[in-house]
């Protein structure tokens, strides 16, 4: 147990081994489950809980604590990784209301079978008094389920936002104490989870700023003493500004989709673009997130593998997809050696993109002369494309 104000407490456990989350996203920094206590002078309250794998961590950190008695148990948002301990707490405080909205109630009684009369639930912007301190809950909702609140104590200006400006960082360090290194673990977070959900991302910026924060306190990662920091880098992932940057995800069995990507990242940059190219064998698919947060363009290259693209390109399309980055041009390149639908499948795993679709260059075989050619053409319309909104001169 941490203090991170007079009378708030970090109470929730680190989890450095953990390397994957929903058995999809990479973790290679770990991370951690944070959970709040604030003793005011009637009341105690406890924001949020840990991953059920780590249970034993938080009773323990309350027990040692000598915390006799909870009086709300605050739930932010009902995934299990911070609402999975929720029965555990109430066995071991069976006072305990939890605190919720009627959305996040509804799933917390469907995910863990908590008993309907354990709760309180409350309206966005509801105060709550402790004595002399005051939770009053913001609803911020799809960051990134739709039911997600965050509590913010005005006597101390501590905002705590759950998900929202969290950081998959698996560290001892209460507060940020390295800023580029937590500002990529953020920005990996984002990219994974919250990059879909930009535009009501935005208005959970501009509800926020109606408050006064001198301390944002997140269920993952380090609290941030300098809160401006993380708000001006949602600020900017969240803006419709891309940069002169291309993307290159592919894939080669035999070498031609190779010969491509390799001529065709030197003709993007001999045009002044900037390029970042992936492998998509055993490529880490949180690097791939966080480089197309802001990239202008993605290019997924692809061999035909059976009738359609090699699967590993089809799931970085489906992965990209997934997460609706403000990418604004999008294209194809890669072989074939007879009739296939690599293309067309290819386009068709990409349609929830608001992004021009340039035309894809596909060789039969290994690539000729005529092929070099078209990837020219093809980098020379992407250039264009960049010169017309202005990213590159
Ligand atoms: Fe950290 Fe959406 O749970």
């Amino acid at each position: 147990m941490k203090c991170i104000r007079d009378d708030v407490y970090s109470v929730g456990a680190i989890d450095f081994d953990r390397r994957l989350f929903d058995e999809l996203i990479p973790l290679p920094d770990g991370t951690s489950y944070n959970a709040y206590l604030i003793k005011g002078s009637e009341k105690t309250a406890l924001l949020d809980t840990v991953d059920p794998t780590k249970t034993s961590v938080l009773l323990d950190n309350l027990v040692r604590a000598g915390v006799e008695r909870i009086d709300y148990l605050v739930s932010h948002h009902a995934e299990q990784d911070h609402s999975g301990s929720i029965p555990d707490v109430l066995l071991l405080y069976p006072e305990a209301k939890v605190v919720t909205n009627t959305r996040c109630k509804a799933m917390l009684i469907d995910l863990l079978h908590i008993e309907e009369d354990k709760f309180i639930t409350i309206e966005d912007g509801q105060k709550l008094s402790l004595g002399d301190k005051t939770l009053q809950f913001v609803f911020i909702p799809w960051v990134h389920w739709p039911e997600t609140m965050g509590t913010y104590l005005p006597e101390d200006k501590i905002f705590f936002p759950c998900d929202f400006f969290g950081s998959h960082l698996a560290t001892t360090e209460l507060f940020v104490e390295d800023e580029p290194m937590v500002y990529e673990c953020a920005k990996r977070y984002y990219a994974e989870i919250m990059m879909p959900f930009r535009t009501p991302i935005k208005n959970n910026l501009k509800k926020m700023s109606e408050l006064q924060i001198e301390m944002i306190a997140p269920s993952h990662g380090p609290v941030y003493q300098r809160p401006q920091f993380i708000i001006d880098a949602y600020k900017d992932w969240v803006s419709d500004e891309v940069k002169n940057e291309v993307i290159v995800a592919y894939v080669s069995m035999h070498d031609s989709t190779r010969g491509m990507v390799e001529h065709f990242v030197e003709a993007l940059v001999q045009r002044g673009i900037k390029v970042r190219q992936f492998d998509l064998v055993g490529v880490d698919i949180g690097e791939l997130a966080i480089a197309i947060v802001d990239a202008a363009t993605i290019v997924i290259g692809s061999p035909t593998f059976l009738v359609g693209p090699h699967p590993a390109a089809a799931y970085a399309a489906m992965l990209t997809n997934a997460l609706r980055p403000k990418t604004r041009f999008v294209s194809i390149i890669g072989s074939f050696s007879w009739a296939g639908k690599m293309v067309e499948q290819l386009t068709g795993l990409l349609g929830n993109l608001k992004a021009e679709v340039i035309e894809p260059v596909v060789s039969k075989g290994l690539p000729k002369d005529e092929d070099f050619s078209a990837l020219d053409e093809l980098a020379e319309k992407i250039a264009e494309k960049h010169r017309e909104i202005g990213i590159l001169k």
